[in-house]
C-alpha cells in the first residue's frame, strides 16, 4: 500500500503489485490518462511526470520522470504532478499556454510529456532563475521525442513561457503541502502484501536484514535498467528491495584522498562534484541519457547493471575507482576492475549489494578525457566509450590509464597498450606502437550499434585523437578536434 499526493490530492492506502508502474497506476488505476505511453522504455518522454520530494530543508524539488519506467512503490511520500494538476481552472499554466500559442503541437502525443519536462523547467527558473541557454534546453527537453510538429515551436515556446503570467496550479499555494508530503514521507516503509513483495528499507541495517532475508530478492534503485525487465520482456518483478531511501546509500563524503558516493545517490546529484573535479566526467553526464532518466538513475545502477556499453564504468576504471560491497556477511572494498568478470557477471555475492563507490582525487597535473561515441547526442547508448587518463612530466606520459567500454564484454583497461604509452613522449612511434597494441588486446562485438570493424578502428582514432591533442606543435588540428568533441 502507498500513500503519496497527486496533483495536490492526498492518494491514501492505494494498493499495487510491486512490479506496477507510475504509468500504470494512473491510466488504469487512477483514470489519469492525460500522460501517455509511446515506447514504454523510457526512451521518447510521452510518459514524463513530474516528481516532487522533500529536501534538507523540507521543500519539495520537482524533478521530472519516465512514468512508464518508474515503480509505482517509489511514489510513497511524494507529490506527483501530471498534465492534468497545471491549469488553474480555465487558465493555462504558462508551459501550456505558450504551447498553445506557438503552435507547438500536431498530433498531441507528445504533448502531456513536453508540457511536463517545460513545466518542471518554469518551476525550478521561478524558484533559481538563470539564463535559459541552449544548454539548458537540450538539457530539459533532450528527453523528449516530437515526431510530427519539429522542435522549433517547442523551443519557441520554452523560449517565451517565462513572459506568460505566472498562473500556477492551485495546489502550489497550500503552504501545508510539502510539510504533509514530508510527513507520508517519514510514515512506516511500504512493506506490500499480495503477490511477492515491495520492501523500502530506510537504514543499512535494514537493507542487510531483507538481503538476509531474501537474498534472491532484486535490488532496485532508479529502475532505469530494472524495469525494462518487465516493460520488455514480460519478466515478472514480484520481489524487490528499493535501496533508494537507505540514508547511508545517499551519502556523498569527502576525505582527504577522494569522495565516497553513495550507491543510490541520483546522476543529476552528481553533478555539482564532478563539474569541480573532474570536468570531462561531468561533461559525460550531459550526455548520458536524458534528464528524466539522469534524476533517478544511481552510479550503483549503472555498475552493478555491468554493461559492456555501460557509460560511468569505463571513467571509474580509468580513475582507478574502488568498490564498497556489504551484505549479512559483512562488508569489503574491491577495485573496480576486480568486479566486472565476464559479460554481465560480476563479484558480487547474491547476498551483497553495492554500498558506495570511491572517487579518488585527481592529482595535481591529472588530465581526463572521457570521448562518447553514439548515434545521436542526446539520449543514446554508447557504440565505444573511451576514457584516458595520463600525467605528464618532464615531456612523457605518465600514470597512462586507458579504458574502453564497447570494446569488449566488460568494460575494461588495456594493460598492454597503457604499457606502450607509459614513460613515452606523445609521439607518433609510441602511438603507432599504443594502437597495434590495442588492436591485438581487444575484440569486440558487432551489434545494431557498429560492427566490431567500425568499434576497432573508432577505438584506434580515439587514441589518434589523444595524440593530436597532447602533441600542442599541431595547433592547426585544435578546430577539427574541437568541432567533434563530445
Ligand atoms: C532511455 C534510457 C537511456 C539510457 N541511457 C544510458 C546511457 O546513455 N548510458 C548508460 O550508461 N546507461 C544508460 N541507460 C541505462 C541506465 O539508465 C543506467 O545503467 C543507470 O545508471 C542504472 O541505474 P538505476 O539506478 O536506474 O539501476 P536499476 O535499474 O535500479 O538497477 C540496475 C541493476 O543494478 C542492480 N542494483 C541497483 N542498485 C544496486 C546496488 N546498490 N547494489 C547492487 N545491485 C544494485 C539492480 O538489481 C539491477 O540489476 C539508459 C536507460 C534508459 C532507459
Ligand atoms: S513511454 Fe516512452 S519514455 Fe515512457
Ligand atoms: S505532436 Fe505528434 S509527436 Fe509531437
Amino acid at each position: 500500500m502507498i500513500d503519496f499526493y497527486l496533483n495536490g490530492q492526498r492518494q491514501s492506502g492505494v494498493e499495487v503489485p510491486p512490479d506496477t508502474s507510475v504509468l500504470e497506476l494512473l491510466r488504469t488505476r487512477l483514470g489519469k490518462t492525460g500522460t501517455k505511453e509511446g515506447c514504454a522504455s523510457g526512451d521518447c518522454g510521452a510518459c514524463t511526470v513530474t516528481i516532487g520530494e522533500p529536501n534538507a530543508d523540507g521543500e519539495l524539488e520537482y524533478r521530472t520522470a519516465n512514468a512508464c519506467i518508474t515503480p509505482a512503490h517509489q511514489l510513497q511520500g511524494c507529490h506527483l504532478v501530471t498534465v492534468e494538476g497545471l491549469a488553474r481552472g480555465d487558465a493555462l499554466h504558462p508551459a501550456q499556454a505558450a504551447m498553445v500559442e506557438c503552435h507547438a503541437s500536431q498530433c498531441g502525443f507528445c504533448t502531456p510529456g513536453i508540457v511536463m519536462s517545460l513545466f518542471t523547467l518554469h518551476e525550478n527558473q521561478r524558484r533559481t532563475p538563470a539564463p535559459l541557454t541552449q544548454a539548458r534546453l537540450e538539457q530539459a527537453l533532450g528527453g523528449n521525442l516530437c515526431r510530427c510538429t519539429g522542435y522549433r515551436p517547442i523551443r519557441d515556446a520554452a523560449l517565451t513561457m517565462g513572459d506568460y503570467p505566472d498562473t500556477h496550479p492551485s495546489w502550489a499555494d497550500d503552504p501545508g503541502l510539502a510539510v504533509d508530503v514530508g510527513k507520508q514521507r517519514q510514515a512506516a516503509p511500504a512493506e506490500l502484501a499480495g503477490q511477492g513483495h515491495f520492501s523500502a528499507p530506510r537504514d543499512l541495517a535494514a537493507l542487510r536484514r531483507l538481503k538476509a532475508e531474501r537474498p534472491q530478492a532484486r535490488l532496485v534503485a532508479g529502475a532505469t535498467d530494472l524495469w525494462l525487465e518487465t516493460t520488455q520482456q514480460l519478466k515478472a518483478l514480484d520481489d524487490l528491495i528499493d535501496v533508494r531511501r537507505v540514508a547511508e546509500l545517499n551519502e556523498i563524503d569527502a576525505t582527504d584522498d577522494g569522495w565516497w558516493i553513495g550507491a543510490a545517490v541520483p546522476l543529476s546529484r552528481l553533478e555539482p562534484l564532478l563539474e569541480e573535479a573532474y570536468p570531462a566526467f561531468a561533461h559525460l553526464l550531459h550526455r548520458f541519457a536524458s534528464q528524466q532518466i539522469r534524476n533517478r538513475a544511481t552510479l550503483g545502477g549503472n555498475i552493478a547493471n555491468a554493461s559492456p556499453i555501460g557509460d560511468s564504468p569505463p571513467v571509474l576504471l580509468a580513475l582507478e575507482a574502488r568498490l564498497l560491497l556489504d551484505g549479512p556477511d559483512g562488508e569489503r572494498e574491491l577495485p573496480l576492475g576486480d568486479f566486472f568478470l565476464d559479460y554481465k557477471k560480476t563479484a558480487l555475492a547474491d547476498n551483497e549489494f553495492i554500498r558506495g563507490i570511491f572517487l579518488p582525487r585527481p592529482a595535481a597535473d591529472q588530465n581526463l578525457k572521457v570521448w562518447k561515441l553514439s548515434k545521436r547526442r542526446e539520449d543514446d547508448i554508447s557504440a565505444v566509450l573511451a576514457a584516458f587518463a595520463w600525467r605528464l612530466e618532464e615531456g612523457v606520459m605518465r600514470d597512462v590509464r586507458l579504458a574502453f567500454g564497447g570494446m569488449a564484454a566488460i568494460p575494461r583497461r588495456v594493460p598492454r597498450t597503457e604499457a606502450a604509452l607509459e614513460g613515452q613522449a606523445p609521439s607518433l612511434e609510441a602511438f603507432a606502437a599504443a594502437k597495434a597494441a590495442l588492436d591485438q588486446e581487444l575484440s569486440p562485438m558487432s551489434d545494431v550499434r557498429g560492427s566490431a570493424e567500425y568499434r576497432k578502428l573508432a577505438a584506434a582514432n580515439l587514441l589518434e585523437r589523444l595524440r593530436l591533442m597532447i602533441d600542442t606543435t599541431h595547433n592547426d588540428t585544435k578546430v577539427t578536434l574541437d568541432a567533434y568533441a563530445h
